[in-house]
């Protein structure tokens, strides 16, 4: 055997010993790729064995070729055991660290709700649908002639302060503060035909938000006008609302109140559902709740809309959704509804 190949069988025991030791100290997949590379890659000295076999003696040739497979299978079974025995580590490590509990339970998707506000508006177009009114959308934008001036309101009249305006850039548009100028909007619409409308829609007003007031809300507007309508007609027609929005065995009473553009004009309680009648917080104390403003459309409101008062009457009532959600619910704060906290919302 010539002195060079003999030692590369040298070569191969002392490659067996290094590359078994250094293994040991591997402690990760990026080490043992190294490792991979070092030992069992194109110019590690086991495949370098295998190209200097040509250059070998005959007989040298299998003993060489014999020892280089050897121990290139010896290592990659070695590298194939302990980089099980790693990732195994790893595994164990990894369930005793990171606290995964597979047996909890998934996360359930969440469900859509409508908005309080909205589930009561439904509510009173259903009631109000059932005796025959439709709904009509008016603008939210409006103008001050038509927010003001042909509810009645006369120019510099004190009872425009009874509801605080945003005006716009435009000196005669207003967010409009009330839903009852599209009363004006639909007679002018419908003349001279007979109405019967809910008017819904978004309210604004320059005022302190306070747990009772908002400077956005809804309120809905119901109108008729026809030739025999009369006030018994708007009490028949607001004690039927009531039963079927709260309870029926809901007392109602009004008490008369002015506003521009009814003539007589009233606001109506409902008795205190709460405590019956008896006195609670709620009602304060008085056994009542009040819940909308009505009466019967005023002469110069029907004539600005086209219908002549002496053949014509009608009745209008203005109530707040968000109020009467807050008294169905007990709600006490009414910035809870513009809060969007899904802990209220979830609850309706
Ligand atoms: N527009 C009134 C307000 O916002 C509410 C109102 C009162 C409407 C009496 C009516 C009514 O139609 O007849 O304060």
């Amino acid at each position: 055997m010539s002195e060079e190949h003999s030692s590369i069988l040298d070569q191969l025991e002392a490659v067996r010993a290094e590359a078994l030791s250094a293994l040991q100290q591997a402690q990760d997949e990026k080490a043992l790729q190294a490792w991979r590379t070092r030992f069992l890659g194109k110019n590690a000295p086991v495949m370098q064995a295998f190209q200097k076999i040509a250059q070998a003696s005959p007989e040298e040739r299998p003993l060489i070729g014999a020892k280089a497979n050897e121990i290139k299978r010896l290592l990659e079974g070695a590298l194939a055991d302990f980089g099980e025995q790693i990732r195994h580590a790893r595994l164990r490590e990894s369930l005793a660290t990171e606290k995964l509990d597979v047996t909890l339970p998934g996360r359930a998707p969440e469900r859509g709700r409508l908005h309080p506000t909205t589930q009561t508006l439904r509510e009173i177009y259903r009631i109000f649908a059932e005796m025959g009114f439709q709904v009509y959308q008016s603008p939210e934008v409006e103008l001050d002639e038509i927010n003001y001036g042909q509810m009645n309101f006369l120019p510099h009249h004190p009872a425009r302060d009874m509801q605080a305006t945003f005006f716009t850039t435009d000196p005669d548009v207003v967010l409009r503060t009330h839903t009852s100028p599209g009363q004006h909007r639909a007679m002018l619409e419908y003349c001279p035909d007979p109405i019967r409308v809910v008017l819904p829609g978004m309210c604004f007003r320059y005022e302190q938000v306070t747990y009772r007031s908002e400077i956005q809300f809804n309120q809905v507007e119901l109108l008729a006008v026809g030739e025999n309508i009369t006030f018994g007609d708007l009490i028949g027609t607001l004690e039927d609302f009531v039963h079927r929005i709260f309870t029926p065995d809901t007392h109602i009473r009004l008490r008369p109140n002015y506003f521009p553009f009814t003539e007589p004009s009233a606001e109506m309680d409902v008795e205190c559902f709460i405590c019956g009648g008896a006195g609670c917080q709620v009602c304060k104390y008085s056994g009542w709740l009040e819940v909308l403003g009505c009466g019967m459309v005023h002469p110069t409101v029907l004539r600005n809309g086209g219908y002549d008062p002496e053949k014509f009457s009608g009745f209008a009532a203005g109530m707040g959704p968000e109020r009467i959600t807050m008294l169905k619910h007990h709600i006490t704060d009414i910035r809870y509804f513009w809060g969007n906290d899904v802990r209220f919302l979830r609850q309706f």
